[in-house]
Order: C-alpha cells, then sequence, then structure tokens
C-alpha cells in the first residue's frame, strides 16, 4: 500500500494513511513521513495498535529518545521512554501524569535549553467526549505579524519560566514567582528559526510569567499581551478529537497546544514518546 497525505484542511497536520506503525517502516516510506510533517507541523495515524516498544522504536527514527525528568516511575511497562499521560488511579496512585484539567497553552518543555523536537502521543483508552487537544501553528502567526509587532519582537529574547506547569501548578522544588522578571527558565529568541525547515516562527512557550528579556516589566506584559491576542486567533488553529487508536505527533519548535478538560470519572491513558531537539536558533536577519 502506498502512503497517503491529506491535510485537515486546518491551519496544520495532516492524515498520514497506508501505514502500520507495529512495522519498521522502510527508509522511503519514513522520508516520506518526515517530509510530510515539516511541511504540515502535525502527522495523525488512524487505528495504530502499536506496542510501546515499536512506538519508541518510531520516534527514536526522528532522533534521540529524550526522557522526562522528574517521571520516571511513570513510564509504561519495560519501556523507559514511554511516558504514561493519564487520569487513571490504581490502588489510589496515578497511573501517569497532567490529570484530568485543561492544559493551557505551550509548547513543551521550552523552559529547559534543549528543548524536544517531536513529542508524540498514542491514545489507548479516550473519553467520549472532552480531552480534544488543539494545535496552534506558529508558523503562521509570525507570518501574519501586523508590521507593528513584527518589528517589536525582531531580535528580541524571551525568558521561558520554569516555576509553574500547563495547569498552573508549581513544579516540584520551585518557588512561587511574583515578578515575572524574576522567573527561573531558560532565554531562548521569540522568533525562531527551525533547524531543518528553515522557516522562521514565533517562539512564545506560554503566557505565564514569560519575560522578554530586558524590558521593563510593564512594557514586557503589554508586548505578550498582545502577541498572545494576535496568536490567539482562531484562524491559526486545529483541534483534534481523540478516537482509540490515534497516533499523533507534533513539531514543538513551530507549533503550540492545549487540552481541553474531561469528566474525571472517564478514562483517558496516553503513551508519550518524545525526541531530543536543539537549542533554538534565532532568525538573524529579518527579510524586508
Ligand atoms: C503533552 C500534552 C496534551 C494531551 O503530552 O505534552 O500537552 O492532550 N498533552 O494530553
Ligand atoms: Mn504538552
Amino acid at each position: 500500500m502506498t502512503i497517503e497525505i491529506r491535510p485537515t484542511g486546518g491551519a496544520l497536520g495532516a492524515e498520514v494513511l497506508g501505514v502500520d506503525l507495529a512495522r519498521p517502516l522502510n527508509d522511503a516510506d519514513f522520508a516520506t513521513v518526515r517530509q510530510a510533517w515539516f511541511d504540515h507541523l502535525l502527522l495523525l495515524f488512524r487505528n495504530q495498535d502499536v506496542p510501546a516498544a515499536q512506538q519508541a522504536g518510531f520516534a527514536a527514527r526522528f532522533g534521540e529518545l529524550d526522557g522526562v525528568p522528574g517521571w520516571r516511575d511513570k513510564h509504561a511497562a519495560g519501556e523507559e521512554n514511554i511516558l504514561i499521560i493519564s487520569n487513571v488511579k490504581q490502588n489510589g496512585e496515578a497511573l501517569g501524569v497532567l490529570g484530568d484539567g485543561e492544559l493551557e497553552w505551550h509548547t513543551d518543555m521550552s523552559y529547559m535549553p534543549v528543548p524536544p523536537s517531536v513529542s508524540m502521543l498514542h491514545a489507548r483508552e479516550v473519553p467520549d467526549s472532552g480531552g480534544d487537544t488543539h494545535f496552534m501553528n506558529m508558523y503562521a502567526v509570525y507570518e501574519a505579524l501586523p508590521a507593528a509587532l513584527a518589528e517589536a519582537v525582531r531580535g528580541r529574547v524571551l525568558n521561558h519560566d520554569s516555576s509553574y506547569d500547563s495547569s498552573n501548578n508549581l513544579r516540584p522544588g520551585a518557588k512561587e514567582v511574583t515578578r515575572a522578571s524574576d522567573a527561573p527558565g531558560a532565554h531562548h529568541p521569540l522568533v525562531r528559526r527551525h533547524a531543518e525547515t528553515g522557516r522562521a516562527g514565533l517562539y512564545l512557550g506560554r503566557r505565564r510569567n514569560a519575560w522578554v528579556v530586558g524590558m521593563e516589566e510593564a512594557e514586557s506584559e503589554q508586548l505578550l499581551d498582545r502577541l498572545w491576542a494576535f496568536a490567539r486567533r482562531p484562524e491559526f488553529a486545529w483541534a483534534h478529537q481523540w478516537k482509540a487508536g490515534d497516533v499523533l505527533m507534533w513539531d514543538n519548535r513551530c507549533t503550540m497546544h492545549r487540552r481541553d478538560s474531561f469528566d474525571p470519572a472517564a478514562r483517558r491513558v496516553m503513551h508519550r514518546a518524545q525526541v531530543k531537539g536543539e537549542a533554538p536558533l534565532a532568525v538573524e536577519s529579518v527579510a524586508a
């Protein structure tokens, strides 16, 4: 069967047909999939019955697998590199991480010096409704920025706060942040050039405690509020309603995502793989 790439028709994403992720892809098919991922930022493979080891094997073709510090006890049985994302409790203990609440817009682990490239979820159990995941195309946001905002972000660096997670909980060991300019985290260019596609995108990370390095707090807040209000326009986003068997992989270098909450009594179990990326590259010059 030949591979078919079917774009969602929305702001980003494509479905890949004709691939069984439980078997290794040959090099030509892998090259097709990788190029489609660059072109569409997010890929969906439906009806996948893929064991954790094979999911990790597929993810590893995109680069070195990335463990998730602090969550070592939440991996799939026998698969250290597959993290469980779930609200399910067994004997009072959480099977995985991230619970059932809403997750605000973010890109994964941008508070680290070297954030991941790929995040990949395999839906094993999903609720009948709720828990949809929304994605934003950050190339499109950057390309559409009004001239004044494009000028305001040029050459700027953002601090990505490491204190709070996307459910607004303090991370273990972190201290409460009262001024964004004091927040710990990583500095990255606000306009990021993708190392593999060469395209420029806005790299916002997450809103809470973000700080445009070197700016007065009030000025930074005002610029970030304007950027976020622009980015949140519906035309830059696309939402996925999960079915069991879906494998969805996105590129953290040029997308953000958020998740709707869901019924705590429902079961949602995802297997997650992550691939190491590179230190974000700045866009040296913006074409006139
Ligand atoms: C993640 C994440 C969203 C979801 O795994 O990084 O944000 O839908 N998950 O569970
Ligand atoms: Mn995430």
